[in-house]
């Protein structure tokens, strides 16, 4: 271990060194301007092909070929999953940062191949100390228009990524913690190829962005938005790696970088925020107990509140357990009659129970109880879309007047997935909430708007909403970065970004590969069929179903689902998927 460490601090995890010589245009389909590092070549071709990326020792699937060539590099040279985690993040940060980055939070998953574990970190955003339940609603109590509380410092938590960072490295990080940044800050300091999807999200937001003169500047130099492939610089982000690289995390909760973010916070024209210096210097990453439910022969372990991803993918699952998937098969509206009915009834208890369990009562244990669930699914035993749908009555011992609480989660995020060569598996899904976040900018990063993953009314007809605003409490969020384990042996890593419909996602990935025997690349590629609230959401993949659900009653709209599914399977070798719906890519040795 030695030699690798010394390897490691010695090379400095040299891959951005090679990148211009083997920068190559990528070939296919819908590769537009993505620069593809030609050692990431095969991996784009087999996802082209709708192939799964195949190693036999370490694999990492991660948003955009630069970080998953950052993470390759720590991974090749020895390093765990959480130093190549801190490698992708610090670059998913620079070349995806309208996703997730140093000013957003984070949730991770961790299997520990040395004592078998699972372990789960929250990295989410906090509220600030002076935020109060009507922190979202206008002067008459009205909740507000959802950009108005997005864009400007009203909705910016205090962020969890960097402490994340730190935390899990010190727990679980073997390599030099200061040579994690080099491909970073080298990538933000010669400059990166804009990607064709973070240049569409700037054109489509440029009224936004350019609302704060250092967004503006960043994104819309010279008064127009950034094109694909322009090569574009961050020195200043940079200079943030640097401080993180050199001083750790405190710089960001107690020094410089603190009094930067609060004081952007509190300066953001039209629309303020409330953080302060000192709700930067309370903030803390929580050790969670994992979530973990049965579905077929696996455990599926996941997070618990603040996020709802877990309990929520579990709850499905535990729904839909009775029922033979297999046999109906993924061409089958019955299949998708039971997964979208099982779906709305866990997504009406996540309404009225998921919230942060430092701050009100959350039945986990209730929720996924066995017998609970088996009462809820006959519930699905007719032929068609259940007319109404409320939540249930879980066993708990404290009350449970809850209101249902309106949250609004808006598609943004990302996941990575990554399995290393010392049997460790990690799944993180990451975030800055909105696309761009709150659109301020410090020092080089976005602040995220995490907040508005609160409910916005604090009361639902008289009855308080578990997921109101409190001060110091973390927004729910539906984030669900999931391992699932077989006789305690990881066997597949992922997770998504897409808000709320994360949920549906993971769980349809879990059905497609578990139930329908999809490798790995198939089941995330697999049209998605996303029903929270009733209506069905569809890709148009899948609009041949659409007649059938209608029949059954269900109103449907097809529609882009932009998931960003990223998933290792561990088997005789490992597989990896990365979602087509997005830039990011699969690769291992
Ligand atoms: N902001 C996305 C989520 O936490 O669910």
């Amino acid at each position: 271990m030695r030699a690798i460490l010394a390897t490691l601090v010695c090379l400095g995890l040299p891959v951005a060194a090679q990148q211009a010589a083997d920068t190559v245009a990528p070939e296919g389909p819908g590769a537009g301007a993505l620069h593809i590092p030609k050692m990431l070549r095969a991996s784009a071709e087999a996802k082209a092909a709708g192939r799964p990326a195949v190693a036999g020792d370490w694999m990492i699937a991660a948003a955009h070929p630069r970080a998953v060539e950052a993470g390759a590099g720590v991974l090749r040279a020895g390093g765990t999953a959480t130093d190549a985690m801190v490698a992708a993040q610090a670059v998913l940060g620079l070349v995806e940062p309208q996703s997730s980055g140093l000013g957003g939070g984070a949730f991770l998953v961790w299997h520990d191949g040395d004592t078998g574990e699972i372990t789960t970190l929250d990295g989410r955003e906090t509220a600030p100390l002076a935020a109060t339940p009507t922190l979202f609603q206008d002067a008459n109590g009205k909740p507000l228009d959802f950009f108005e509380a997005v864009v400007g410092g009203r909705s910016v938590g205090v962020p969890g990524t960097p402490a994340l960072m730190a935390e899990a490295h010190e727990r679980w990080g073997r390599a030099d913690w200061s040579g994690l940044f080099d491909d970073a800050i080298r990538l933000a300091e010669e400059g990166f190829a804009v990607s064709p999807r973070l240049a569409g999200l700037v054109a489509r937001d440029a009224g936004r962005l350019a609302r704060f003169e250092s967004t503006r500047a960043y994104f819309l130099p010279g008064g127009a938005p950034l094109r694909a492939g322009e090569t574009l610089r961050n020195p200043a982000y940079a200079e943030t790696l640097r401080i993180l690289a050199q001083q750790g995390p405190e710089p960001f909760y107690t020094g410089d970088v603190a009094a930067d973010i609060a004081a952007s916070v509190q300066g953001a024209a039209g629309n303020p925020g409330r953080l302060s210096e000192t709700d930067l210097a309370i903030y803390a990453v929580r050790e969670r107990d994992p979530v973990c439910a049965p579905y077929r022969r696996y455990e599926v372990c996941g997070m618990g509140p603040p996020s709802s991803g877990g309990v929520t993918v579990g709850q499905i699952l535990g729904l839909l357990a009775p029922h033979d998937l297999a046999a109906l098969g993924p061409d089958s509206a019955e299949a998708w009659r039971l997964i979208g009915d099982a779906s709305r009834l866990a997504f009406a208890d996540r309404g009225r129970y998921l919230a942060d369990s430092d701050f009100v009562p959350v039945p986990v244990r209730g929720l996924l109880d066995p017998g609970y669930l088996r009462g809820r699914s006959r519930l699905l035993r007719g032929d068609d879309a259940l007319p109404e749908v409320a939540p249930g009555t879980p066993e708990f011992d404290h009350a449970l007047g809850w209101g249902d609480g309106e949250t609004l989660s808006q598609p943004s995020t990302s996941h990575i997935s990554i399995v290393d060569a010392h049997g460790n598996a990690l799944s993180m899904t990451t975030t800055i909430e909105n696309a761009f976040g709150s659109r301020l900018m410090v020092r080089g990063f976005l602040l995220n708007n995490e907040l508005t993953d609160f409910s916005f009314a604090s009361h639902q007809d008289g009855r308080a909403v578990a997921n109101a605003v409190a001060p110091g409490k973390r927004p729910r969020s539906s984030m669900a970065p999931t391992i699932l384990r077989r006789d305690r042996q990881p066997v597949l890593v992922l997770g998504s970004p897409g808000g709320s419909r994360i949920i549906g996602y993971v769980a349809k990935t879990i059905i497609a590969w578990a139930d329908w025997g999809m490798d790995v690349q198939e089941a995330v590629t697999l049209p998605h069929l996303v029903n929270r609230f009733g209506r069905y959401d569809i890709e148009p993949a899948a609009a041949r179903l659409a007649p059938a659900l209608e029949g059954m009653g269900y109103e449907v709209e097809a529609r882009a689902l932009t998931s960003g599914l990223h998933a290792v399977e561990i088997g005789e070798r490992l597989t990896g998927g990365a979602d087509p719906r997005r830039e990011g890519l699969a690769y291992g040795e």
